[in-house]
């Protein structure tokens, strides 16, 4: 015999598409079953009038029969549908668990769902920089899962603040597809992006990782001097004297001879910057320049200077630098440059 509840389970199946019809279908299988079960209880009914007393037959085959057919069509249906209950209610107890962990997590870390809306295309699921778009890009979006940062107010090698990344993400890294993302989300949202980054990277649960951050770099606000003649040749001076022209060049076009073979700490190869392009990654302000002239870009070649010179000579430096622009602003970079535009990420 057909084991009971596959024979339910079949019987909802084919309840579950088509209503009614199969109901009848249902019933008439009942019915059926009925049916040939009189029938058989009528041939033992022939063999016991041909074996015994007629007396003592009639009360017993009409009890025997009015309880097969009673047991056929009543009781028979109920176990199998009682246990493809059971079944159900369990399967819709673990459904209900499961939403309940994804809510929980959910609230653990509010900011995944926008992470997997606004950053996932690019720097992957699970953070690992390569998102189904990271393919196509020449700048490789960043992996966070060794909390590698390049632009901080930190000191070289350290994790960054939580401002740092809040920067990044508000004012993006330009000539990268790295976009601005201040004007469509806003900063309470990109708090929880902040947080959520930092989940893919153990080290910004070691207490070692986070005072070396903490360790006070020197930023000034106001710069000690301002921009002059003297202080741009000196900062050549200092350019030539730090080795800056290796990797740089001497015009600063990026072009220094060990310029070509230099690559990152992902692997990839990466270019010095071209200083005369007159607008930078992570900000066009002096002191953005002097920031990273200290602090240097963790995973990049390009170290930080702020242990090795005076902060006088690094602002010479940024007046070097910014001389090299010659007059260009990044203005016509800065109009075309892509921004989202028309999407505003995480406003519900
Ligand atoms: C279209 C691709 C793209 C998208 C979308 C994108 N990024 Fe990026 N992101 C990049 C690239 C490329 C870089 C690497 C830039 C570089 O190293 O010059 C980057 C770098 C970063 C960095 C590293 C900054 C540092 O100091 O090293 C952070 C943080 C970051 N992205 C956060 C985000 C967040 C948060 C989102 C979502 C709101 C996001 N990104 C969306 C492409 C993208
Ligand atoms: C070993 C090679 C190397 C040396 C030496 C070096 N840099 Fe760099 N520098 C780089 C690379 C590579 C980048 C580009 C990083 C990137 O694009 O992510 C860079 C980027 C920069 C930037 C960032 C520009 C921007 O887009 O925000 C500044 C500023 C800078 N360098 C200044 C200097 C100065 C000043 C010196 C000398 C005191 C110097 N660098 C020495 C390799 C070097």
């Amino acid at each position: 015999m057909r084991h009971p509840e596959l024979h339910v389970r079949r019987m909802l199946r084919q309840l579950r598409p088509r209503g009614s019809w199969c109901g009848a279908r249902m019933t008439t299988s009942v019915l059926a079953q009925s049916w040939r079960a009189m029938s058989r209880v009528g041939s033992m009914l022939r063999v016991c009038r041909n074996t015994a007393p007629a007396s003592c037959l009639r009360p017993a085959s009409i009890s025997c029969a009015a309880l097969i057919v009673f047991g056929i069509t009543l009781l028979a249906p109920v176990p199998p549908l009682a246990a493809a209950e059971a079944d159900v209610q369990k399967e819709l107890a673990s459904i209900r668990k499961e939403i309940a962990e994804i809510k929980s997590e959910a609230r653990r870390q509010p900011g995944r769902r926008l992470y997997n809306t606004a950053c996932m295309a690019c720097h992957g699921r699970n953070g690992d920089g390569r998102g189904p778009m990271a393919g196509a890009l020449r700048v490789k979006p960043r992996d966070f899962r060794q909390g590698t940062y390049k632009w901080r107010t930190t000191p070289f090698g350290a994790l960054p603040t939580d401002d740092d990344l809040d920067r990044t993400i508000r004012d993006g890294v330009s000539g990268t597809e790295m976009v601005p993302f201040g004007a469509v989300i806003s900063a309470e949202n990109r708090a929880l992006l902040v947080e959520y980054i930092k989940t893919f990277s153990p080290r910004f649960k070691d207490s070692s990782e986070l005072a070396a951050a903490a360790l006070p770099v020197s930023l000034p606000a106001e710069r000690p001097f301002p921009r002059s003649a003297g202080s741009i040749l000196a900062g050549k001076t200092l350019y030539a004297a730090k080795g800056c022209a290796t990797c740089h060049g001497e015009g600063g076009k990026g072009d220094g001879p060990v310029a070509a073979a230099l690559v990152d700490s992902w692997g990839w190869p990466i270019r010095p910057w071209d200083f005369t392009q007159g607008y930078y990654k992570s900000g066009r302000t002096d002191r953005d320049l002097f920031r990273t002239i200290t602090t240097g870009l963790n995973g990049t070649p390009m170290p930080g200077f702020g242990p090795a010179t005076t902060v006088a000579e690094r602002w010479q430096l940024v007046d070097y630098l910014a001389s090299l622009a010659n007059g260009r602003s990044g203005f016509w970079f800065a109009l075309f440059r892509a921004e989202p535009t028309g999407i505003v990420y995480g406003s519900n």
